[in-house]
C-alpha cells in the first residue's frame, strides 16, 4: 500500500478519548448488508487497543489473509501484518474495529494529519467481505476525522498483480493521460474506494515495483 508522506503530517495533539460508538453513522449509498449490520444489537465499532493481545492477533490474521490476494508484496509475512496492527496504536494514529458478537470482523487504521487524514490500512475478514463492513468502517472514520476538523480522507492502493490496465505501463511518458484511462480489468480495491465516495487523484509510478503503480484516492469530508 502506498503512503503519502505520512510521517511529515503527524499531529502532536494528545490522543482523543473516543468512546465506544454504536453503529448509527449516516452514509450514502447504503452498502449491501447494511441493514443486517445496523440492526444487529451486537455490532459496534470500537477504538483499537493495541495492548489487547487477543485482539491484535485476531486483526493480524485478518490483515494477513485479506491482503494475500491483492497486495502479496506489501504484507508477505504474518509478522509484518502484526506490525501494521501495532503501529495503529502509535501517537498520531488511530485504529477502529468493527466487532460483531464480541468478535472482530474488520478494522481500519488512520494516520492523522492537519487537513488530510490517511487511511492506512483497512482489512475485512474474508468471510465477511462484500457485506458492507468496509463501507461502515470508512463512514465511521470519516465521521471521526470530520469531527476533528480534517478536510480530506486519503487512501492509497496499488496494482501489484495486473488488475488494472496500468499494470506494466511506463507511466512517466504521459502520467496525466494514463490517469484518465485507468480502469479495472479484474477486481481492484480502487473500485471499492470509488464506491465509498473517493475520487482517483493521482498515480505513483513503480510504487510497488517496476510497472506496479500506486493509485491515490481522496474524499472531501
Ligand atoms: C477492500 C475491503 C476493505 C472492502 O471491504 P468490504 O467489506 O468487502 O466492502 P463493502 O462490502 O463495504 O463494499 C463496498 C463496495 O465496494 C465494492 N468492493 C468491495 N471490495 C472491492 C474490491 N476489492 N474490488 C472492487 N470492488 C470492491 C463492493 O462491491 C461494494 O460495492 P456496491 O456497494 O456497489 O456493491 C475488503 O474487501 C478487504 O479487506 N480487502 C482486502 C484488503 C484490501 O484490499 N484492502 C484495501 C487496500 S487499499
Amino acid at each position: 500500500m502506498v503512503r503519502l508522506g505520512a510521517t511529515k503530517c503527524l499531529l502532536t495533539t494528545p490522543k482523543e478519548t473516543l468512546r465506544k460508538q454504536v453503529l448509527t453513522v449516516s452514509v450514502r449509498p447504503q452498502p449491501a448488508g447494511w441493514d443486517r449490520l445496523q440492526s444487529s444489537a451486537m455490532s459496534e465499532i470500537i477504538d483499537l487497543d493495541t495492548h489487547d493481545a487477543d485482539l491484535v492477533e485476531r486483526l493480524t490474521r485478518i490483515t494477513f489473509e485479506a491482503f494475500k490476494e491483492n497486495a502479496p508484496d506489501w504484507i508477505p509475512t504474518i509478522d509484518l501484518a502484526r506490525n501494521q496492527v501495532i503501529a495503529a496504536g502509535r501517537r498520531g494514529r488511530l485504529g477502529r474495529v468493527l466487532m460483531q458478537q464480541d468478535q472482530a470482523i474488520g478494522w481500519i487504521g488512520v494516520i492523522k494529519g492537519q487537513n488530510v487524514w490517511e487511511i492506512h490500512p483497512i482489512a475485512v475478514a474474508i468471510e465477511h467481505q462484500y457485506s458492507g463492513v468496509g463501507h461502515l468502517l470508512v463512514e465511521d472514520i470519516a465521521r471521526v476525522a470530520k469531527e476533528a476538523g480534517a478536510l480530506t480522507l486519503f487512501a492509497g492502493t496499488s496494482d501489484e498483480v495486473g488488475t488494472t490496465n496500468l499494470f506494466g505501463v511506463d507511466l512517466y511518458s504521459n502520467p496525466v493521460d494514463a490517469l484518465k484511462t485507468l480502469e479495472a480489468v479484474e477486481r481492484n480495491p480502487f473500485k471499492f474506494w470509488e464506491n465509498v465516495g473517493f475520487t482517483v487523484v493521482g498515480l505513483m509510478p513503480d510504487a510497488e515495483g517496476l510497472g506496479k503503480p500506486g493509485i491515490h484516492l481522496a474524499r472531501r469530508l
